[in-house]
């Protein structure tokens, strides 16, 4: 994989405000991904995913820029509600960007419903060591909202595990290389480091990422315009935790080129650290 192809696709994060030549690349590929089959047992019709329910993911929201207008129109990203007023998104989604220029939407699986809840962001905070050891390394960073949003919040996971099955959700181009109105939700088979690494070799830090998808079949990822939202798993009492957070990909749903993520149990105490600084309680 070339250095200038990673850092196109990067730049195709969540475009539905203008959906530009990244997005159109991104678009070929999700038209060109693997027929749905049902190999390996995942419900494959985000990529090969379906339909969330409301309420099925109330942490869910999507991250646009602040002003007027269609939610729709405006959002660029996922996040996930870990505490009444901060929202986990991942930190190549709010890099470039002012606080003041954010929003964030809860409320719906349907940007479109009267429902959403626009709220605006007082302060950000991006991983220090984004970026490092590799590009997209520690992809993680926190929102303080303006005010307090009435959703679940949920929880962050602290362990390092394998997993076995992981499940995405977002507002990201899907199989048919639309964003979707309606949030969608898909099972994604975890990947291990060890043949993460060897999909991409040199591009994966061990230690800030976790990779899932059907190595063998594809058809099932998250894609662009799902980065910065969840990847979770279930606890023993088959609560969902955050597990981790849409980051990269060279393509969405091929065999072979899993989808990566930010591992949150790896930056806790970071994230400790800084909800400590906003005084926010968990
Ligand atoms: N970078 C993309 C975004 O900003 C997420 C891509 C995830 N791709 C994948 N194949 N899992 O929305």
């Amino acid at each position: 994989m070339d250095k200038k192809r990673k850092h196109l696709l990067r730049l195709g994060t969540g475009v539905a405000a203008g959906v530009g030549a990244a997005a159109l690349a991104w678009a070929g590929t999700a038209a060109n991904a693997q027929e749905p089959s049902t190999d390996g047992g995942f419900e494959i019709q985000v990529i090969g995913g379906q339909e969330a329910e409301e309420g099925q993911y109330p942490w869910l929201v999507a991250l646009g820029y602040a002003g007027e207008g269609d939610p729709v129109q405006r959002w660029f990203c996922g996040g996930s509600v870990i505490a009444e007023n901060v929202v986990m998104t991942a930190a190549h989604c709010v890099e470039d960007k002012d606080p003041e220029d954010l929003a964030v939407f809860s409320g719906s699986v349907d940007l479109g419903s009267d429902a959403i809840v626009e709220t605006a962001v007082e302060e950000a905070h991006i991983a220090h060591d984004y970026n490092e050891p590799v590009e997209l390394a520690n992809d993680w960073a926190l929102l303080l909202l303006d005010e307090s949003v009435d959703v679940e919040p949920i929880e962050v996971g602290t362990e390092p595990t394998e997993f076995d099955t992981l499940e995405i959700a977002g507002w990201g181009l899907d199989e048919t290389a639309q964003y979707p109105t309606v949030a969608r939700w898909a099972e994604v088979p975890f990947v291990d480091d060890e043949a993460c690494a060897e999909a991409y070799p040199g591009w994966i830090d061990e230690a800030t990422m976790l990779c899932a998808g059907d190595l063998e079949n594809g058809g099932v990822d998250a894609c662009s315009g799902d980065s910065g939202g969840p990847i979770m798993a279930r606890d023993e009492d088959g609560e969902q935790f955050l597990a981790g957070i849409v980051s990269w990909g060279t393509v969405c749903a091929e065999a072979g080129s899993p989808g990566v993520y930010a591992e949150v149990a790896d930056f806790n105490s970071a994230i400790d650290d800084v909800l400590d600084d906003w005084d926010v309680d968990v």
